[in-house]
């Protein structure tokens, strides 16, 4: 398996992952199970499932015995197993499924897309293994915009540094605007794609409960973070306190993602 910064910055413990990211991925994930709309009966997969936000979601409403998921990381697809006795959880990657076609009745794919080797051919595949009529959906960040958090965070970086601004998930990071999304599905083959937008939140005790997790070098954020020698972390870490105006006590921060569904037609 290619070891991609999709992959690479996202296999340490899963504890750091829920509370930097992860703190917005129940809320988002039945947001995005809503607008799927997977009914009893039916089967689903979530790809690139993490420690299992979305798997939970698909669970809750099919049973475990109705949902896989799978992930590149093997730390992260162990805790979703874990965490839920009973789903199909394996290792693998979005581009090389391993199912047959027609399995499921819903693929879908959380905060994963801009993370895939190959976004065009990992949704070919979500497609794939999805049967005539079923439903393909992904959801993602609006970096550029309304992900507070990511997008002051990378605002900062490029404050402290300038080099920092090629690393910014708000450049870097395709397809992230929904219009790129939604034409990432289209180009897949789906049917009626639709995108839709959606605002969730998640709560911090204070600024470092935020700085924390950053520090375990998850993600392209944590990774920079953690890459930086002690100075110019300090510096950073004072830019985005500032940045977002908060200090010791607790707040809330909004994160606007975009969810785009389309039909399976063969
Ligand atoms: C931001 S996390 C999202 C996790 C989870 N879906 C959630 O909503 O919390 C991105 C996930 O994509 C996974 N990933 C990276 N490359 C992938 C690929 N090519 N196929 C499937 N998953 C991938 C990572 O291992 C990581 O678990």
């Amino acid at each position: 398996m290619e070891d991609t910064l999709g992959a690479r910055t996202f296999r340490g413990a899963a504890e750091s992952y829920d509370r930097f990211v992860g703190r917005y991925s129940g809320e988002l994930a039945r947001a995005f199970a809503d607008v799927a709309d997977p009914r009893p009966g039916e089967r689903a997969l979530d790809v690139g499932c993490g420690p299992g936000a979305l798997t939970a979601e698909l669970a809750s409403r099919l049973g475990v015995a109705h949902v896989a998921a799978v992930d590149p990381s093997p730390s992260f697809a162990a805790t979703c197993a874990v965490r839920l006795p009973g789903v199909d959880v394996r290792v693998a990657s979005a581009e090389a499924l391993p199912f047959a076609d027609g399995d499921f009745d819903a693929a879908l794919a959380q905060l994963v897309v801009n993370f895939m080797t190959d976004p065009l051919a990992g949704v070919r595949e979500m497609r794939r293994v999805t049967r005539a009529g079923g439903t393909v959906g992904a959801a993602v960040w609006d970096y550029a915009g309304e992900m507070t958090l990511l997008r002051t965070f990378w605002d900062a970086a490029s404050a402290v540094d300038s080099a920092a601004g090629d690393l910014d998930e708000g450049r870097s990071m395709w397809p992230c605007t929904a219009e790129a999304l939604g034409r990432l599905l289209s180009d897949a083959g789906l049917a009626d794609v639709e995108v839709r937008q959606v605002v969730v939140s998640a709560a911090y005790d204070d600024f470092d409960d935020l700085w924390q997790p950053l520090e375990s070098g998850v993600g392209p954020a944590g990774a920079h973070v953690a890459a930086l020698p002690s100075k110019r972390r300090e510096a950073l870490r004072a830019e985005l306190r500032s940045r977002l105006g908060v200090g010791a006590t607790p707040f809330r921060l909004s994160a606007r993602a975009w969810i785009a569904v389309g039909r399976v037609e063969r």
